[in-house]
């Protein structure tokens, strides 16, 4: 089978990976990939929001599968292009894709479903934002509606910081237009984990959870990030915990889609709370998770293209996923200055003697080839450095061993990947 890929990072770096080690696989195609996913696949310079450009290179090749990593193309449109063009596609349609375009969209359809989340409130009024601030009280939480790349939330931890908030989304605009509407939520508190789900519409079949670390400071301080490392499973979610998020969770918002003439097809990414009362949605993406899709990747034992052709043609009930009973973790690599400015362009070595560590898997996030061949750094988050192991504690040790064997004088990571569940 012919397959196109699409998006650049380090959960492509890893599907790009998964992909490679199917059966059924003859031809894959990464738009744009990066320098990692080079080495594995056939990258096509063709921009990951360039629907257009992606469906007329997919119709060209007669691909049977385009698999969407990104959000962004979702929600432009590109599955809903693609089943226009006689393509099958991996990822939802723009409408289903609003669950994560939308945080208000979520928790209308979560409330309708009746999945448990925090208690919330919309405006686009400030004042009226202000005044239900100061009637709830603090700790609580503020959001742009609109997608703001991961940086429209603030939990507030007093009222005052929680009406700062307000004045910066939705009257100075720091983040655009995605600050004309905001949610106001009860402050959640527990663990957090990423659950994802495969979804064919009807059928939503368990994944893996994942533990994330989205702020970019040891002991989880400091400015979030898109994740600094992930590790999986996370001993916190047990299997009791798995059956109550899809009954109460998942599988209510896959009816509540369907119900609306907007059936749900891809994967279910479910950012948890782990709370005293139980699991709680704090939000839907409509895709793998990055850095979570490379401990995924690591731990799947069946076939993931199956897997996902299972999800486009509606065969899921009679499809079933294999899991690795080890443990994976990996380590996100980022330019001096992330999630701020950073420099572009510092050169990487070392890469083949990290390869070398036993149950490591080096993924690429932002990378390419200088003219010279050296591989440089162009993104904030650059690599993914992963170890698996029999156990979160051996995974770790890979995983660091092989990230201490990566000469990156312009990088940094956190060294305390897995804490929550190592420490106890
Ligand atoms: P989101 O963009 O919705 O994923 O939010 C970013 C981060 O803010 C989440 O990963 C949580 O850590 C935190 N967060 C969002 N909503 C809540 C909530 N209702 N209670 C506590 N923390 C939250
Ligand atoms: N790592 C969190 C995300 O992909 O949204």
């Amino acid at each position: 089978m012919k397959v196109l890929l699409v998006g650049g990072g380090g959960r492509e770096h890893a599907l790009a990976w998964a992909l490679s080690g199917s059966g059924l696989l003859s031809r894959l195609w990464v738009a744009p990939g990066n320098a990692g996913i080079a080495e594995i696949a056939e990258c096509v310079a063709i921009g990951a929001e360039d629907v257009a450009g992606l469906v007329a290179f997919a119709t060209a090749q007669a691909v049977d599968l385009v698999v969407v990593g990104p959000e962004a193309p979702l929600t432009l449109g590109l599955a809903d292009a693609c089943a226009a063009a006689g393509l099958r596609c991996f990822g939802p349609s723009a409408a289903a894709a609003r669950l994560e375009g939308s945080k208000a969209f979520t928790r209308e359809v979560a409330t309708a479903a009746g999945v448990p989340g925090a208690e919330w409130a919309r405006f686009t009024d400030p004042a009226a934002a202000r005044a239900y601030i100061r009637e709830k009280g603090a700790p609580i939480v503020v959001k742009a509606d609109g997608l703001a790349a991961g940086k429209g939330v603030v939990v507030a931890a007093s009222v005052e910081e929680a009406e700062r908030a307000v004045a910066e989304i939705m009257e100075d605009r720091v983040h655009g237009a995605a600050g004309a509407e905001i949610l106001v939520e009860e402050c959640l508190v527990g663990q957090e984990v990423s659950f994802f789900a495969l979804c064919d519409g009807t059928t939503a079949l368990p994944m893996a959870a994942a533990q994330d670390h989205k702020r970019v400071g040891e002991g989880d301080t400091g400015p979030n990030t898109g994740g600094m490392g992930a590790y999986s499973p996370p001993p916190a979610f047990t299997p009791e915990i798995e059956a109550e998020v899809m009954a109460r969770i998942i599988r209510p918002t896959l009816a509540e889609m369907t119900r609306r003439g907007t059936p749900f097809c891809g994967v279910l990414f479910a950012g948890l709370m782990l709370t005293d009362g139980g699991p709680r949605l704090i939000e839907f993406n409509v895709r793998f998770g990055d850095p979570e899709c490379q401990v995924l990747m690591m731990r799947l034992q069946s076939d993931l293209l199956a897997a996902l052709l299972a999800a486009c043609d509606g065969e899921l009930d009679r499809f079933t996923l294999r899991w690795s009973r080890e443990a994976a973790m990996v380590v996100v690599m980022a330019a001096r200055g992330y999630p701020g400015a950073y420099a572009k362009g510092s050169v990487i070595e070392g890469l083949e003697a990290a390869a070398q560590v036993p149950g490591a898997q080096i993924f690429h996030a932002g990378t390419a080839r200088a003219e010279d061949g050296s591989l440089i750094a162009t993104g904030g988050r650059v690599l993914g450095v992963a170890g698996s192991g029999a156990s979160l504690r051996a995974a770790r040790d890979a995983a660091y061993a092989a990230v201490d064997a990566v000469r990156w004088p312009g990088g940094f990571c956190r060294r305390d990947i897995g804490w929550r569940a190592l420490d106890r």
